[in-house]
Order: structure tokens, then C-alpha cells, then sequence
């Protein structure tokens, strides 16, 4: 049997992943949005069978319900946040994760220390207003998972991920609010990708859009902020949030393993190029156009140079360490001659594929584990 797939250009709308154009084609979202509506297309799904069918998924269950922290007295808020302050020390251990001597001819050649330091608190408000708005849409997603999966083991947990990301959006926004003065509206890239998201119909879509991608890339961003930034209230912050999302991931890698075994090449089809369109938008949202605006810079001109720039594909890369295994062990690389494999190898990103997946490492995660967090590849 020969599957017919769709090209780059039927899947992300465009033949080249690189092209700049069509990334920056995509129009920002506007600031005075306060409402954004998608259909969810889905149905609730009730079950009757109340019986233990799926262990792994109550253990899960029972670790959540322990697992639980208080976003208001947990964290230490009465932490004083100099934010140019910790920017600049993160930046001295950290350097700038870009390397200048890629912009030439561009306003970032000639950047000082002043420039490099306004860019990095600009950096820090967009990186953790995307990664609230990123929260509401778990939050949303695993509501709609609770109504839609048809499994009762599923159900409960999925109930203790929905407080979870309340919590989760609940410090970000404050965190923002309180300590860095307000943030940034929604990435155009991320809000198109929780639209293609939520909108799907099938209940395992939201499982393999949000548990899978988003929050696999979610804990590797959060791994690397928290281990690298110095800001006391920011890296607790972090270590809370990921101790849940941890188990979030396991949550889709563990329930996604078993209806993927029984899927036919077809449906597995879907689901490679939903991963595979997905993975495109996160890394076209790293493009942090909406920072680079704000700092006066041409961002067509310097798109490209983003892109070649090694010291940001080393970070870049890095965002997919939890991704990869994850859809490996789903077996979604190998499926349909190796279709996804071939795209992440387009990407950069296949050298991850033999790292911990998150079905196996979460417990290293817990708030009481006795291990220290675990970095990526570790
Ligand atoms: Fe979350
Ligand atoms: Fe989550």
C-alpha cells in the first residue's frame, strides 16, 4: 500500500521550512484583543465503565493529587525582583545566546552592553508572557480532554491536570504583573497552533497537540530557564510548575502509546504531519518577532541571520530534547517509512531521539524527589 502524503506546502503552507517570508507573513495578533473564540468540535463522552482499566494512568492520578501546591503561599513572593539586575547577571554567566559577529550590516552589529540588556529583559517579559499564554491553552485543552477521552482512568487525571494549569497560568500571570510590570500580547504562531489544537475533533489530537508538543517543549524552555537564571522567585517558580508538568507529558506519552499501537498507516499519517506541523510553529514563534519590533530592528533583514545564527540553533534544538524521544517511544518516527524522522532530520532537531522520554522520568521530577532536577539528556 503506498500512502500519499501531503507536502510541506499542504501541511504548514509553505515548501521550504525556512522560508522567511511566509514565517513572518503570518499577521502579529492584536494587543487589544481581549477575547479570542475557537470551536472545539468535539463531544463529551460519558463513560459507564468504572471499573481499573488503565493502572499506569491511577498511579499517575494518585501522584497528582499529592502533588498538589499552593501558587499563593508556596512561592516566595515577597522576593524584591530587580529585573534589569538579574538580566544582566544571567547574561554574565549565560552571555547574550547570540552570536554578534552573524549581524553584519544590521542596527545588532554594532549593539553595547545597554542594547544587549534591554533585549534580554524584553526577552524575558516575551518568553514568560508566551509561556502564560501557552498555560491557558493546557488549561482549556485538558478541560475539553476530561469531557472528550472516553477512558475513566483518563478522566480523573485529566480533572487534576485542568487545577494544575490554573495554578500554572495563575503565577505566571502574577509574576508578570507584579515583578515585570505587565507583558506581551500572544505570539501569532503560538495562538494558530492551540487554534489547530483545540479545534480538532479527535479527542487524541489534543492529547499528542498539547501534552506532547507544547508542554514537551514547555519542560525542556522551563528546564533551561530555571537552570540557568539566578532570580530566586523565577527559579522556584519553575521548579514547581514543572514538577506538574512532568507528569502532564507522561500523562499523553503513557495514553497515546496504546491507541497509537492499534492505529492503521492512515490515521498514523495524521497524526505524523500534525506533529510535524506543530513542531514548525514553535520554532517559528522562537523568531521572537514581536522583541525584535520593539527594539526598532528590521526583522525581514534580520530573520535569516536568526536562522544561520549557530549559538541560537544550539538553544533552538535544545527546545525539542523531550519532543523527540516522546514521539519516538510513541512511535510515531519510524511509522510510514520513517516520514517524521526524515523532518525532524530537515529540523535539526533527530539527535534527541535516544534522551529519557517523559513516560519513564517524571517520578525524577517530583517536589520530593531526592534527586536534583534532571537536565535535558541526563
Ligand atoms: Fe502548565
Ligand atoms: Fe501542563
Amino acid at each position: 500500500m503506498t500512502i500519499d502524503f501531503n507536502s510541506n506546502a499542504d501541511i504548514i503552507g509553505r515548501a521550504d521550512i525556512n522560508d522567511i517570508d511566509a514565517i513572518l507573513a503570518m499577521p502579529g495578533t492584536d494587543p487589544a484583543e481581549i477575547e479570542h473564540v475557537v470551536k472545539d468540535n468535539a463531544d463529551a463522552i460519558f463513560t459507564w465503565d468504572y471499573s481499573l482499566a488503565r493502572p499506569a494512568l491511577r498511579k499517575l492520578y494518585e501522584k497528582a493529587k499529592t502533588g498538589q501546591w499552593n501558587g499563593t503561599t508556596d512561592l516566595p513572593w515577597h522576593t524584591d525582583v530587580d529585573v534589569e539586575r538579574t538580566v544582566a547577571l544571567d547574561q554574565a554567566v549565560l552571555g547574550t545566546g547570540f552570536d554578534q559577529s552573524v549581524y553584519v550590516g544590521t542596527a545588532v552589529e554594532k549593539w553595547g552592553e545597554k542594547e544587549w540588556l534591554e533585549f534580554g529583559i524584553e526577552s524575558r517579559n516575551w518568553t514568560l508572557s508566551q509561556f502564560l499564554h501557552g498555560e491557558q491553552g493546557a488549561l482549556l485543552c485538558t478541560a475539553k480532554i476530561t469531557e472528550t477521552v472516553p477512558w475513566y482512568d483518563a478522566k480523573l487525571y485529566a480533572s487534576t491536570q485542568v487545577v494544575d494549569e490554573a495554578r500554572h497560568v495563575e503565577v505566571f500571570a502574577r509574576y508578570l504583573e507584579e515583578k515585570l510590570g505587565g507583558g506581551y500580547h500572544i505570539n501569532a504562531h503560538l495562538r494558530a497552533l492551540l487554534d489547530d489544537i483545540i479545534n480538532d475533533s479527535r479527542w487524541d489530537m489534543t492529547y499528542l497537540g498539547m501534552q506532547v508538543m507544547v508542554e514537551g517543549l514547555a519542560l525542556a524552555a522551563f528546564g533551561f530557564l530555571h537552570q540557568t537564571t539566578g532570580e530566586p522567585l523565577l527559579k522556584q517558580l519553575l521548579r514547581y510548575v514543572m514538577s506538574d508538568e512532568a507528569r502532564h507529558v507522561a500523562f499523553g506519552v503513557l495514553s497515546l502509546k496504546e491507541v497509537y499501537e492499534g492505529m492503521t498507516d492512515a490515521e498514523l499519517k495524521d497524526r505524523q504531519e500534525f506533529a510535524f506541523e506543530a513542531a514548525v510553529r514553535m520554532r517559528d514563534r522562537f523568531m521572537s518577532q514581536e522583541v525584535w519590533e520593539r527594539m526598532g530592528v528590521d526583522v525581514k533583514q534580520i530573520a535569516p541571520m536568526v536562522l544561520a545564527d549557530p549559538t541560537r540553533g544550539l538553544f533552538q534544538s535544545m527546545l525539542f530534547s523531550k519532543i523527540v524521544p516522546n514521539c519516538k517511544k510513541l512511535g510515531l518516527l519510524e511509522r510510514n517509512d520513517q516520514w517524521l524522522r526524515r523532518r525532524f532530520e530537515d529540523m535539526g532537531v533527530i539527535q534527541f531521539e535516544d534522551w529519557a522520554d517523559t513516560g519513564e522520568e517524571y517520578a525524577a521530577f517530583a517536589l520530593d524527589a531526592e534527586t536534583p532536577t534532571p537536565v535535558a539528556g541526563e
